[in-house]
């Protein structure tokens, strides 16, 4: 009977220790602005975004890595975040879909996916955007197939993806447009 007891003593001091939230600290620079945080050591980062930081527009869809739903930059590569513990992201650049418009002006990619009607429900559309702008950021002006490749992480369960496909090809115009204009 005593030793049951102290089993179970043992048992609740384990269960508490699991249950303990471990904190850290980290500092991100979100959108530009630099943020210093404490969040659990456990703390995805797609979580920290949404409910520590309200940047709700990254959108977690499966938190299994299939869907692509949570992509954000991170130092200007597409990631996904839901995948990737805050920790990790400690010390780097993050760019969620609420930091392309500069001045109130959508980037070329947000322009493009609205003009092509690249979108229904809108669920995955900030992730598809944010692997876009990484896509083009490595290849001007990719074929269909590229476009395919680049975006196969992405998924989307209401379009299709013909029109995603268009948007991205009328992205890459807008984009060297942009630069035409800007050099
Ligand atoms: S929520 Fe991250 S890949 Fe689906
Ligand atoms: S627009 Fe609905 S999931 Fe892609």
């Amino acid at each position: 009977m005593l030793l049951a007891r102290s089993r179970g003593a043992r048992d609740n001091k384990a269960m508490q220790r699991k249950c303990e939230k471990t904190l850290i600290e980290v500092t991100l620079k979100v959108n530009g602005k630099s943020q210093q945080l404490k969040v659990e050591d456990r703390a995805l980062l797609a979580d920290t975004l949404r409910d520590t930081l309200d940047l709700t527009g990254t959108h977690i869809g499966c938190d299994t890595s299939q869907c692509g739903c949570c992509t954000v930059l991170l130092d200007n590569a597409a990631v996904k975040s839901c995948t990737m513990l805050t920790a990790q992201a400690d010390g780097c650049s993050v760019t969620t879909i609420e930091g392309l418009a500069s001045n109130g002006e959508l980037h070329p990619v947000q322009k493009a996916f609205s003009e092509c009607h690249a979108l229904q429900c809108g669920f995955c559309t900030p992730g598809m955007i944010m692997a876009t702008v990484d896509l083009l950021k490595n290849q001007k002006s990719p074929d269909a197939r590229a476009i395919q490749h680049g975006l196969e992480g992405n998924l989307c369960r209401c379009t299709g993806y013909i029109n995603i496909e268009r948007a991205v090809q009328r992205a890459a115009e807008l984009c060297a447009a942009t630069n035409d204009s800007d050099s």
